[in-house]
């Protein structure tokens, strides 16, 4: 998920562009859920994992800068200060989600995700005092219900996994409140330069916590494990996670210069129906028939909730 920014678009051709930016966006996300689950099955250091993701989109962009092929962004210190509580709850978002999917099925951690609606209506109830319509809290019922049915009957339910997901909802909100004030303050940045400064500043207040979470002696320990286990190509699987995850998440901060924030909502709704649909087929998740009306009940209530928002 990413901040709400400006307008929608009218013309049709912008109908179009929208349609590639989405299809873009889900496409990129499904190979990075595969790929960071394949790596995290065989090589279970979501702190690690997660920092190479940002690793890979810092390095992507200062080349990207380096090489005059993007412009790089006009900074000033306000714009630094605003972007700092945005990449901290980018970080706690991040590695949060990471290390539910360690320990639970993709698929399972995004129906939790898929919340994200519900706790941005109590957070900004509570800590901005914003009101919301009747329908606005009715759509809450089946989102929280469907979560709720989905994670009681969850075959491989691990409490770190759904903690995880939890967490990472609270985090995206705060990033997502933060960053729409913070996309406005000091020098303007366009979607592409704002999330790699994003990633940038994630990585520097990530990395130091990874090293003493997961300490480096046991990665190369649990690398040559994994090696053994899985093949050399355990290189290219985390070279895949690490920049498909920059990709996607680039995709949909640029598309964010283009919509409306409910279009956005939407838009990410639909990208986790592809995600569990594609993991559950990928990774043969095990789901009885409740759970999976559990979770067709929440995502069909993130839509009711982007609706009644309209
Ligand atoms: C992450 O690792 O940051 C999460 O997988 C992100 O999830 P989202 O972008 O689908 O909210």
């Amino acid at each position: 998920t990413a901040p709400p920014s400006s307008a929608e678009p009218a013309a049709p051709m912008n109908r179009l562009k929208i349609g590639i930016y989405f299809v873009t966006w889900w496409s990129l996300n499904v190979v990075f859920n595969i790929y960071n689950k394949k790596v995290l099955n065989a090589y279970p250091f979501p702190w690690l994992t997660s920092t190479l993701s940002l690793l890979a989109g810092s390095t992507l962009m200062f080349l990207s800068w380096a090489t005059g092929l993007v412009a790089p962004p006009d900074t000033d210190v306000e714009f630094w200060k605003s972007l700092f509580p945005v990449a901290l709850a980018h970080t706690i978002g991040h590695v949060a989600a990471t290390v539910s999917m360690s320990k639970v099925a993709v698929s399972f951690t995004h129906i939790i995700k898929s919340s994200e609606p519900a706790f941005s209506v109590v957070i900004q109830r509570l800590f901005l005092g914003e009101h919301f319509s009747l329908p606005v809290y009715l759509s809450l019922i089946p989102i929280v219900g469907g979560c709720g049915l989905a994670a009681l009957t969850e075959l491989n339910f691990n409490m770190t996994g759904f903690v995880g997901a939890m967490v990472s909802n609270i985090a995206f909100v705060f990033r997502n409140i933060f960053s729409k004030k913070g996309m406005k303050a000091g020098k303007a940045v366009g979607g592409l330069n704002y999330y790699a400064c994003l990633s940038i500043m994630s990585l520097v207040l990530l990395t130091p916590f990874a090293l003493v979470v997961e300490p480096p002696q046991q990665w190369i320990s649990g690398w040559n494990v994994a090696v053994q286990n899985v093949g050399p190509q355990l290189f290219w699987w985390v070279m895949a996670q690490s920049v498909f995850y920059h990709l996607y998440n680039q995709v949909s901060y640029m598309s964010l210069d283009e919509i409306s924030p409910l279009t956005f909502s939407i838009g990410n709704t639909m990208k986790r129906v592809s995600v569990i649909v594609s993991s559950i087929i990928i990774f043969r998740t095990p789901i009885q028939p409740i759970n999976a009306v559990g979770a067709a009940i929440a995502v069909l209530g993130t839509f009711f909730y982007s609706q009644a928002k309209q």
